[in-house]
């Protein structure tokens, strides 16, 4: 349908810049909550902005989340086809320390991230779209916390 038109045709030219947008998003992410930081213990000065943000382990993770948002908006169809994926996926970042309430900030930096990019082209109907796809996303994934 309509939601689903509103995220390809955004995500077309976005989805070919990965690690810049990825960082926006990231840069985003630790200015809303910035004890997540923390949560990356590579062995480069992750405590401090800039550091993390430059470092080759972090821009790995930044394309990790973007792969992952990738998958999702080629799968919009059959996004249960992701669920064993995201499942998984849950299960690592709880291992990490991650919170299942801290998505609701990666959101909030993902729509950043989009508005940043988008413009004029960010319309209500289109930031619904991708939250409500975010959202299966983020179910799926926190079914890994599930005891
Ligand atoms: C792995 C942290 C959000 C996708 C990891 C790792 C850490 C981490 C520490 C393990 C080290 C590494 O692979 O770099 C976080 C934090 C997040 C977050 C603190 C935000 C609160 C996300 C999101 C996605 C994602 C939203 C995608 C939707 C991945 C992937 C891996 C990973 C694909 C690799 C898993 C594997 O090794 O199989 N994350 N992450 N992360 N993360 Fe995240």
């Amino acid at each position: 349908g309509k939601d689903k038109e509103l995220i390809r045709d955004s995500w077309e030219s976005l989805g070919k810049n990965k690690v810049p947008h990825g960082i926006v998003m990231f840069t985003r992410l630790f200015e809303l909550d910035p004890a997540l930081l923390t949560l990356f213990n590579y062995k480069t000065n992750c405590g401090v902005v800039p550091e993390c943000l430059s470092s080759p382990e972090f821009l790995e993770h930044v394309t990790k989340v973007m792969v992952v948002i990738d998958a999702a908006v080629n799968h919009l169809d059959d996004l249960d086809s992701l669920a064993d994926f995201l499942l998984n996926l849950g299960r690592k970042h709880q291992a990490v320390g991650v919170k299942t309430q801290s998505f609701a900030v990666v959101g909030e930096a993902l729509l950043y991230m989009l508005q940043c990019s988008l413009g004029t082209g960010y319309t209500a109907a289109l930031r619904q779209a991708w939250l409500n796809m975010y959202t299966i996303v983020v179910a799926a994934m926190s079914r890994g916390w599930a005891k």
